[in-house]
C-alpha cells in the first residue's frame, strides 16, 4: 500500500492506494468519529462490493446504513441528491455519521455535495471504485451535481476525511471505463509532468491491458501531481488548480451538448484536449509533432480525437457556461509546451474556428 498526503493544513488528509484495501477497515475506523456510517453507492456497485464491504464494517464494529442509487451521470442531479437526503433523514443519521461514497466520480461528486449540505455538513470518506474516480475526482473536494444548462455547475467545496483507493476493483469495470480513467491520468503529464508523460507513452499499453503493478504507479503519481496543485489552490483561485481543466472547457460543452451520459467524461476530455492542443499549436505555442503525440497516445488509450460536431455556435454557447468565465470572458487551459499549462482569456475567434474546425468529425 501506497499512502500520499493532501497537505491542506486542518484539513489534511491521507488517500490510500493498493490491492485489498476494501477488506482493510481500520484505515477508514481511526477516521470516523461515530460507529455509525451511511454507505452510498449504486445498483451496478452494490452486488459487487456493498455486501462485504458492509460486513467488514461490521467486524469493525461500525453499523451501516445502505443507500443505493440509480446509475448514471444523467442522475447526478437534484432528484437523486433528495433521495440521499430522504433516506439520511429516514434512518435519522446524524451530525457524526460520516457519509462513505463507494463508487465512481458520480457517487463521489454527489455523496461529497451531500455531506457538504445535510445538517450543514457532516464527515464523508471517499471510497473510488473506477480508475477516474482513483486518480482524480476522489481527491481535492470539488463536489457538485450537474444543472441541465452545465455540469457541475452547483456544488461547494468540501474535502473528506480520508481516500480509500482499492486497486481490485479495478478489475470488474469495463473497458471504456479504463479508458475514460486513462485520459484524466494522460492530463497530469501533459500540464505539469512531463516526465510521467513520456513513461505513460512507454507503458499505455500495459495500463489499458490493466497490468496492475503499472496501474497502481500511475494512481499513484496521478494522485501526487493532484495533491500537489489542490494543496497550491484549494479553491481555485491563483489559476493553478484550473489547469487541471486542460480539454474541459471543450469536454464539458461535448457532454452537455450531446445530453449527459452519452460520451463519458474521460472521453470528453480526450476530445477536448485534442482541441486545446490545436488551438495551443495555431498560437504557435506546441508544434505539430506535440499535437501528434497527444492523438497518438489517446488513440493507444482507445480514447476519441475527434470531437462530435455540434456547431460552433452552439460549442461557443456552451463555453460561455464554463466556471472558469470572468467578466464574460471564456478563459482556455492551453499548452505552453509538453508538461506545462496555462490559462489564457486572449484566443482570437478565428482561431478557436479553426481549432474547432481541424477537430469536428463531418467538419
Ligand atoms: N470532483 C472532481 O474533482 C471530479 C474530477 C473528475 C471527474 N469528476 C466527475 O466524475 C464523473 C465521472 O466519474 P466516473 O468516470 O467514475 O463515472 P461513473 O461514476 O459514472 O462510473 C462509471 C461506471 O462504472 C460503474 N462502476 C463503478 N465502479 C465500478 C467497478 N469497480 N466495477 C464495475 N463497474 C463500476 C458505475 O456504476 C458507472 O456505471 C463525472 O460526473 C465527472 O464530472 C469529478
Ligand atoms: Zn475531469
Amino acid at each position: 500500500m501506497q499512502t500520499l498526503d493532501v497537505a491542506l493544513g486542518e484539513r489534511a488528509y491521507p488517500i490510500h492506494i493498493g490491492a485489498g484495501l476494501l477488506a482493510q477497515v481500520s484505515l477508514l475506523l481511526r477516521h470516523l468519529p461515530q460507529k455509525r456510517v451511511a454507505v452510498v453507492t449504486n445498483t451496478t456497485i452494490a452486488p459487487l462490493y456493498l455486501d462485504a464491504f458492509v460486513a467488514t464494517l461490521a467486524a469493525g464494529g461500525v453499523s451501516a446504513v445502505p443507500i443505493v442509487l440509480p446509475d448514471g451521470e444523467e442522475t447526478k442531479d437534484w432528484t437523486t441528491l433528495n433521495a440521499v437526503f430522504d433516506a439520511l433523514l429516514a434512518h435519522r443519521c446524524e451530525r457524526k455519521t460520516a457519509l462513505v461514497a463507494l463508487g465512481g466520480g458520480v457517487i463521489g461528486d454527489l455523496t461529497g455535495f451531500a455531506a457538504a449540505t445535510y445538517l450543514r455538513g457532516v464527515p464523508y470518506v471517499q471510497v473510488p471504485t473506477t480508475l477516474l474516480a482513483q486518480v482524480d475526482s476522489s481527491v481535492g473536494g470539488k463536489t457538485a451535481i450537474n444543472h441541465p444548462r452545465g455540469k457541475n455547475m452547483i456544488g461547494a467545496f468540501y474535502q473528506p476525511l480520508v481516500v480509500l483507493a482499492d486497486t481490485d476493483t479495478l478489475r470488474t469495470l469495463d473497458q471504456r471505463e479504463v479508458a475514460a480513467g486513462l485520459a484524466e491520468v494522460i492530463k497530469y503529464g501533459l500540464i505539469r509532468d512531463l516526465p510521467f508523460f513520456e513513461w505513460l507513452e512507454r507503458n499505455i499499453d500495459a495500463l489499458v491491458a490493466r497490468d496492475a503493478e503499472k496501474l497502481a504507479y500511475a494512481i499513484e503519481r496521478s494522485c501526487a501531481n493532484k495533491a500537489a496543485v489542490v494543496a497550491a489552490d484549494e479553491r481555485e483561485e491563483t489559476g493553478e488548480r484550473a489547469l487541471l481543466n486542460l480539454g474541459h472547457t471543450f469536454g464539458h460543452a461535448i457532454e452537455t451538448g450531446l445530453g449527459y451520459g452519452n460520451w463519458l467524461h474521460g472521453e470528453a476530455v480526450a476530445a477536448g484536449t485534442v482541441i486545446a492542443a490545436r488551438v495551443s499549436q495555431q498560437m504557435g505555442f506546441i508544434g505539430a509533432g506535440d499535437v501528434e503525440r497527444i492523438v497518438r497516445i489517446f488513440e493507444r488509450a482507445r480514447l476519441p480525437v475527434t470531437a462530435p460536431d455540434l456547431g460552433h455556435d452552439r460549442y461557443r454557447a456552451l463555453m460561455g457556461l464554463d466556471k472558469k468565465v470572468e467578466g464574460g470572458k471564456i478563459r482556455f487551459i492551453l499548452l505552453r509546451r509538453l508538461g506545462e499549462a496555462f490559462m489564457t482569456a486572449d484566443v482570437a475567434p478565428q482561431t478557436l474556428e479553426t481549432a474547432l474546425t481541424q477537430s469536428v468529425t463531418n467538419a
